[in-house]
């Protein structure tokens, strides 16, 4: 799968990237400053220009999924923050694929079925495949979320269902 970074040349970017390419899929790396690019020469990684204040258009072509790393900094206003941290959503809303939304609403059933949230289902999905999720939270209420779904465990025939949502459509 081709796996656009977003974000690639930060510190999350930089390991995610350095994981793919390590792996079976093959990431491309989306920078904004050209100079940036003789690191990831360095690691075999295509790269792309492109700029999340401007169209991302050209970068996401051709790209099968899409890492979102990107992050304004902690020396910006809140407008940057606001326009970049939270351009996820829109990239999510404007590039999302059949077997996203699939996979959305098994997340949504299963959190329906068992009560929680789908951000616990989530977190509880990850740590029943023995990944340690890093999670981050703006206010108390959404940490007193988050750590439920830590102590959430999700039998196995919720994770099937999980695993194989929008499987079908790859
Ligand atoms: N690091 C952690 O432990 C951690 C934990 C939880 C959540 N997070 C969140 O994850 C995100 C990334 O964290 P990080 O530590 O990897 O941050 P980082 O090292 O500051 O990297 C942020 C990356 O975003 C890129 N970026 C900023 N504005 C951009 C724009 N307009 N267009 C395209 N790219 C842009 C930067 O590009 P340049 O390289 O060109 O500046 C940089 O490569 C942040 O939102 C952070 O809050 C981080």
């Amino acid at each position: 799968m081709k796996v656009l970074v977003i974000g690639a040349n930060g510190n999350t970017g930089t390991r995610v990237v350095k994981h793919l390419a390590g792996g079976v899929h093959d990431p491309v790396a989306m920078i904004r400053d050209p100079t940036h690019r003789a690191k990831f020469d360095s690691l075999g990684v295509a790269t792309v220009l492109a700029d999340l204040e401007y169209p991302i258009d050209h970068a996401v072509q051709n790209c099968d999924a899409i890492i979102f790393a990107a992050g304004s900094g902690g020396s910006t206003g809140k407008d940057k923050t606001v326009l970049i941290d939270h351009k996820d959503r829109e990239i999510q809303k404007q590039y999302r694929h059949r077997d996203s939304e699939v996979r959305q609403e098994v997340l949504f059933q299963v959190a329906s079925d068992i009560g929680a949230t789908p951000n616990q289902v989530i977190l509880a999905w990850l740590t029943g495949h023995g990944i340690i999720p890093i999670t981050g939270a703006s206010t108390p209420q959404q940490m007193s979320e988050s750590l439920a779904g830590f102590d959430l465990t999700l039998p196995d025939e919720i994770l099937s269902r999980l695993d194989a949502a929008g499987a079908e459509q790859q």
